[in-house]
């Protein structure tokens, strides 16, 4: 989604807004633009479609230098990707605005400037809030005042900041809905959409929170809250290094993030297993008890982290936990009737998804008895938000297709079903069994990972394909679901996942020899049910690439198959996942796509 960086300074500003507008690059956009006070005291804009390279060169070439700008990275949603939509939007050469998020009534705003006499030449919701600052600011408030009540007639989600030349010595900064970090320097300061694009100036940070106006100068910062009083809002010291968003040696993002996945996975139990069974303690008190209160779980997420959700929810229901799982765009505009006793798991790598957060704020009233996050980024809003939260350590993750989050999310979500089973009728012995097969885990992954170079010659058998179909039973549905999702997502080949009991109910009008069939065949009860199934895709000529367990003996006519070995049931969901991963990124890559960054997606989903 749309990324934001902003700086004042006493140096030229233009570099670190370029370099922070690159960082920003994995959140997903289509198109850029910065807006920079220059030595005249006057506001320039420039503006590109496309990547950020783009807009460098158009910058580069105007030898143009400014010691206050704001710039931003664009994911369209009202309006097409184009030049002219492109932010900063300004209102003459009075005001510049650069915004995240939605304004619902910016139809109703925009016929008010109309007949004000303001002139629109964008099609975006952003242009509305240019032309009502510079109205405000004709009517002689300062930039200030004029966010302030600016802000009052917006309805919506929003994280803007805005810059004037006749306010010279501030950005004025507000959010509501779409998160914004203040970051704080030595006689400069800087403002952005988070932390990453800011790392290589500061590490020291303030988390806005819902409804906070700041005025940012050069030589501190002054935040107030909804109701305009002046409020000290905490400063973090981010733990995150500009290096560990470095690619390395790694073609994409997503390669390296998936080869992180034993290490991240190992840092993700750290401290949570201690000689062989789970360490309570390590979750907190108030985890603990509202784990012991919990008679029902209720999961909701978007995306991968939705599949992930899906998993926990066989894994609860062994233990006899009841849960259910919903996908947070519905679940939010649904009348839900909560059984007595439930406990609301939220899942989400970057805590700021907005119909996960919206889930969150509208359970409320709802009569939960509390609420969880299992999320990746301490400083987000449903970590601030939820009562208590569980983190996965999977480190930042740049790549759109998310990897490492998804693992680490089904580690933490399989340490709570561990806690919530002790509460029921999980014996010690299966417990050490189960906090063994995690501790394996990372050991069996770096095994698979050695399959890569078989699964880029699978890879080429989809280079042609246009559509693609997996199949899974129990906990590996969902695992298709994701397998198939990653595959669409970044080879833009049609990826369906289905129940492999549902084949016949509709997919099998759909196999032959141009359908390649994915499928992970784990040693477990459903395995000839499986099998069975995978006979009547090879029956219509339907080619099968399977995943199997060493032991299994596939025993069909035309099939390719890699074998993984010592797989445990319980985690297994876990490991088969990996070549999955690798299989989208091998085609991806053949198919020569955009593989960290692919077309309309957005790393952080911050509108609905
Ligand atoms: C986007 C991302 C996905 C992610 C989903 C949910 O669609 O591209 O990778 O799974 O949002 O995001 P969250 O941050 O809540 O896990």
């Amino acid at each position: 989604m749309c990324g934001i960086v902003g700086a004042i300074a006493g140096r030229n500003v233009l570099p670190i807004l370029m370099d922070g507008l690159q960082r920003l690059e994995y959140r997903g956009y289509d198109s850029a633009g910065v807006a920079i006070r220059d030595a005249a005291g006057e506001l320039l804009r420039f503006r590109a479609l496309g990547k950020v390279s783009v807009l460098k060169e158009l910058v580069d070439r105007s030898d143009i230098a400014g010691d206050l700008g704001i710039a931003h990275t664009r994911w369209a949603t009202h309006g097409a990707p184009s030049e002219r939509n492109a932010h900063p939007h300004m209102s003459g050469v009075r005001v510049a605005v650069v915004h995240n998020g939605i304004i619902e009534n910016h139809r109703e705003l925009r016929d008010r400037l109309l007949a004000l006499g303001y002139t629109f030449t964008s099609e975006t919701d952003t242009e509305v809030i240019a032309h009502l600052l510079a109205h405000k600011l004709e009517g002689g408030r300062d930039l200030y005042a004029a966010v302030v009540e600016a802000a009052a007639e917006l309805d919506g989600a929003y994280a803007l900041a805005a810059a004037s030349p006749e306010d010279p010595d501030r950005i004025v900064v507000t959010r509501e809905g779409s998160p914004l970090v203040i970051g704080l320097g030595e006689g400069e300061n800087f403002i952005a959409s988070d932390v990453a694009a800011l790392l290589p100036v500061t590490r020291r940070f303030i988390f806005l929170e819902e409804g906070d106006v700041a005025e940012v100068r050069r030589d501190g910062v002054t935040v107030c809250d909804g109701d305009g009083i002046e409020v000290v809002r905490e400063i973090k010291t981010s733990e995150l290094s500009s290096a560990s968003i470095d690619k390395g040696l790694y073609a994409h993002y997503m390669l390296k993030e998936i080869y992180e996945q034993p290490a991240v996975i190992a840092e993700t139990l750290e401290g949570r297993i201690h000689k062989g069974r789970l360490l309570e303690a390590s979750f907190g008190h108030e985890t603990t008890a509202l784990l012991d209160k919990a008679r029902h779980i209720q999961i909701v997420a978007c995306g991968t982290s939705y599949h992930a959700g899906m998993v926990a929810r066989y894994w609860m229901e062994e233990f006899g936990i009841p849960c259910s799982v919903e996908v947070a765009s519905e679940y939010r505009y649904r009348k839900v009737v909560v059984p007595e006793g439930s406990l609301l798991i939220t899942i989400s790598q970057s805590g700021e998804t907005a119909d996960t957060l919206a889930a969150l704020r509208g359970s409320r009233a709802n009569g939960y008895i509390g609420s969880l996050t299992v999320c990746n980024v301490p400083e987000s809003s449903l970590v601030r938000e939820s009562d208590v939260c569980f983190m996965t350590r999977a480190g930042t993750e740049i790549g759109v297709a998310s990897t490492k989050a998804f693992t680490t999310q089904l580690v933490a979500l399989r340490l709570l079903a561990i806690a919530l089973a002790r509460r029921k009728e999980l014996s010690t012995a299966q417990e050490e069994a189960m906090v063994n097969e995690l501790h394996a885990l990372p050991r069996q992954i770096e095994v698979v990972l050695q399959l890569a170079d078989a699964i880029k010659t699978m890879a080429e058998g989809f280079v042609d394909k246009h559509n693609a179909l997996f199949l899974g039973r129990g906990a590996f549905y969902p695992v298709a679901l994701e397998g198939a999702l990653k595959l669409k997502e970044i080879s833009y080949i049609h990826a369906e996942a289905y129940p492999a009991g549902e084949l016949k109910h509709g997919p099998l009008a759909l196999v032959d020899e141009s359908m390649p069939v994915v499928c992970a065949l784990p040693d477990d009860p459903l395995l000839e049910k499986v099998l069975s199934n995978l006979q009547e895709v090879r029956a219509r000529g339907g080619e099968l690439f399977l995943f199997s367990d060493h032991k299994v003996n596939v025993g069909l006519d035309h099939y390719q198959n890699l074998t993984l070995s010592d797989i445990y049931p319980g985690t297994a969901p876990i490991v088969y996942s990996i070549p999955l991963q690798l299989l989208a990124y091998h085609v991806a890559v053949l198919k020569g796509t955009d593989v960290d960054q692919p077309r309309n997606l957005a790393k952080s989903v911050t509108v609905e």
